[in-house]
């Protein structure tokens, strides 16, 4: 569905479909670029990076291996709880891999943090992230964070594979949510 087919619930639409998926393939020209001549594996975070890594690895002209991790950090609310547990584990051995992780959103950035301090114990050759999106206000930790697709307001969005309680991850667009929903 596209944001205008649910206008009601949502308040302002921050990147619209066209948007990222013109993101999307300005960043995979730079991921080629990047990983010329090495074996590249994206871990994806689910499930809101879902549809990320469905187009952005369409979008790479070159064979890639994909992984997927499960961690938890929200619950039903919209507020980080900085509390951070695997749910699916990797099916990978990362180590002497080269991981580019897969991200629809930093917000606070302590998922992140944690994903990336539990992938360098593993012995990974390289770790680097790509975000969708990231809210750069938000932050609690810093992100070393080199593919961004959008930085946006401290909203709380929905859209893309982001959800509210499990729902509008089948939104094309990147919208706020209004706040009739969910208060
Ligand atoms: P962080 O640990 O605060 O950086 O948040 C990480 C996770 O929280 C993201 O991967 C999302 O799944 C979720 N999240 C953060 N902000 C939003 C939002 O605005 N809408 C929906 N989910 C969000
Ligand atoms: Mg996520």
């Amino acid at each position: 569905m596209r944001a205008a087919e649910i206008a009601d619930q949502l308040t302002d639409v921050l990147v619209t479909e066209e948007e990222i998926q013109a993101k999307l393939e300005e960043l995979a020209r730079r991921v080629e670029a990047d990983y010329e001549g090495k074996d590249l594996l994206l871990v994806g975070v689910l499930k809101g990076a879902v549809m990320v890594m469905a187009d952005f690895a369409r979008s790479l002209k070159r064979p890639i291996e994909m992984d997927w991790m499960a961690v938890s950090s929200y619950g039903a609310g919209t507020k980080s709880s900085g509390v951070v547990q695997i749910r699916k584990d990797l099916d990978t051995d990362i180590s002497g891999k080269h991981v580019l992780i897969v991200e629809d959103i930093i917000d606070s950035g302590l998922t992140l943090s944690w994903l990336l301090e539990n992938f360098a114990s593993r012995g990974a050759a390289s770790i680097e992230v790509l975000a969708l999106l990231r809210k750069p206000e938000a932050a609690k930790v810093e992100i070393d964070c080199r593919y961004v697709g959008f930085d946006i307001p401290v909203e709380f969005v929905v859209g893309y594979g982001l959800d509210f309680a499990e729902k509008y991850r089948n939104l094309r667009d990147v919208a706020v949510l209004a706040p009739h929903v969910y208060a």
